[in-house]
């Protein structure tokens, strides 16, 4: 079956979206997307997700209509959608990297890299800037285990 990778970005609805609750998505997500075959990344910088889902087009369709519609968050915008022939994100049904708890040196490597607002990493609206961001994300988590 053909895969795809979708990318879309949103903002946090904090008022009811704490860290506890973040972390009982991430672990339901994990969970949820290794039952439907789905592997990816969620990265939170500020009040700003950017989240990468690969898989076969039916469930990833499924599960995006369905983050369209939580109520923690908003503004969910499109960034990519396309076919791939394999999978970059396979290490993980769904992981949650806060660039804010990453370690200061990948902090800094990432500010070297990407332009900051308000003290936050900026989510990149454009497609090769954003999966930029994602791989790095990826590459940071996988290298320092247990931060992400
Ligand atoms: C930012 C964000 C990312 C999410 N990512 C996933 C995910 O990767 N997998 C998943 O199953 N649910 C994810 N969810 C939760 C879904 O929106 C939804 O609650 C879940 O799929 C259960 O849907 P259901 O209650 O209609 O079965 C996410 C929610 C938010 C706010």
């Amino acid at each position: 079956m053909p895969l795809c990778r979708l990318v879309y970005k949103s903002q946090t609805s904090w008022d009811i979206l704490s860290n506890e609750v973040l972390q009982k998505l991430a672990i339901n997500s994990e969970r949820r997307n290794r039952e439907n075959g789905i592997t990816g990344l969620l990265v939170l910088s500020g009040e700003t997700f950017l989240q990468v889902l690969e898989g076969e087009s039916e469930p990833v369709n499924q599960l995006y209509r369905n983050i369209i519609q939580d109520k923690r968050h908003q503004d969910v915008t499109l960034i990519s959608y396309e076919s791939i022939s394999q999978r970059s994100f396979e290490d993980w049904g769904m992981r949650v990297a806060d660039l804010n708890d990453l370690p200061i040196a990948s902090r800094d490597f990432l500010r070297s890299k990407y332009p900051e607002q308000e003290g936050y990493i900026e989510i990149p609206d454009d497609t090769p800037k954003a999966l930029a961001l994602l791989f790095d994300v990826r590459v940071l988590c996988l290298s320092e285990p247990g931060t992400c």
